[in-house]
């Protein structure tokens, strides 16, 4: 029997699980979260201690790591976010557990807001945004949707 899913932040020890989840990534998943491996690259990173003004998050079922988020500028007031959901364990909700549990820590935490791009062709992710309570506000000069999540309104 599976145990519920277990919000918490990526630790050393998790270098396996990380990489395991950038093998199952195909390409939809990848042409919209890790191109060039941009990110799978910022990830590995992290395990070697080069990414300080990052945060990383996961969501793991019995020990699988089953979604990944991270923030960085994290010693500004706005941060910046990323999320995807591993391959096979999408539109379960997982992406909605984990941008809530992302935010709930920014919050927590005083930061005013968290920023994010995403591909204008990329309605799932826009929808998940919308359902956490970002806001579209325009376009970043890279032609991706630009949204916001403001803790002080
Ligand atoms: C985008 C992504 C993170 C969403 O995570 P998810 O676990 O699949 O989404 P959830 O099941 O939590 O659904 C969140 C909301 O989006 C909606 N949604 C999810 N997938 C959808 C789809 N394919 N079409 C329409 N709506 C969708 C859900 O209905 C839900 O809205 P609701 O709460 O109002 O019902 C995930 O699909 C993913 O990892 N995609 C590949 C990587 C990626 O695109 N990352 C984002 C880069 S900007």
């Amino acid at each position: 029997m599976s145990s519920a899913p277990v919000f918490r932040r990526l630790v050393q020890g998790d270098e396996a699980e990380a990489r395991a989840f950038y093998a199952d990534m195909g390409e939809r998943s990848s042409g919209f979260f890790n191109v060039d491996k941009g990110n799978e690259k910022r990830t590995l990173e992290f395990f070697e201690g080069k990414r300080p003004d990052h945060v990383f998050y996961g969501m793991f079922e019995d020990g699988s790591l089953l979604a990944l988020a991270f923030i960085w500028d994290v010693g500004r007031s706005v941060v910046w976010f990323g999320v995807a959901v591993r391959d096979g364990f999408q539109g379960r909700g997982l992406g909605k557990q984990i941008t809530n549990g992302v935010l709930d820590e920014c919050r927590a935490d005083g930061h005013g807001g968290v920023l994010l791009r995403t591909h204008r062709d990329n309605i799932p992710a826009q929808k998940l945004y919308e359902a956490c309570g970002f806001e579209h506000i325009g376009t970043h000069p890279s032609g991706e949707l630009l949204y916001i999540y403001r803790f002080f309104r």
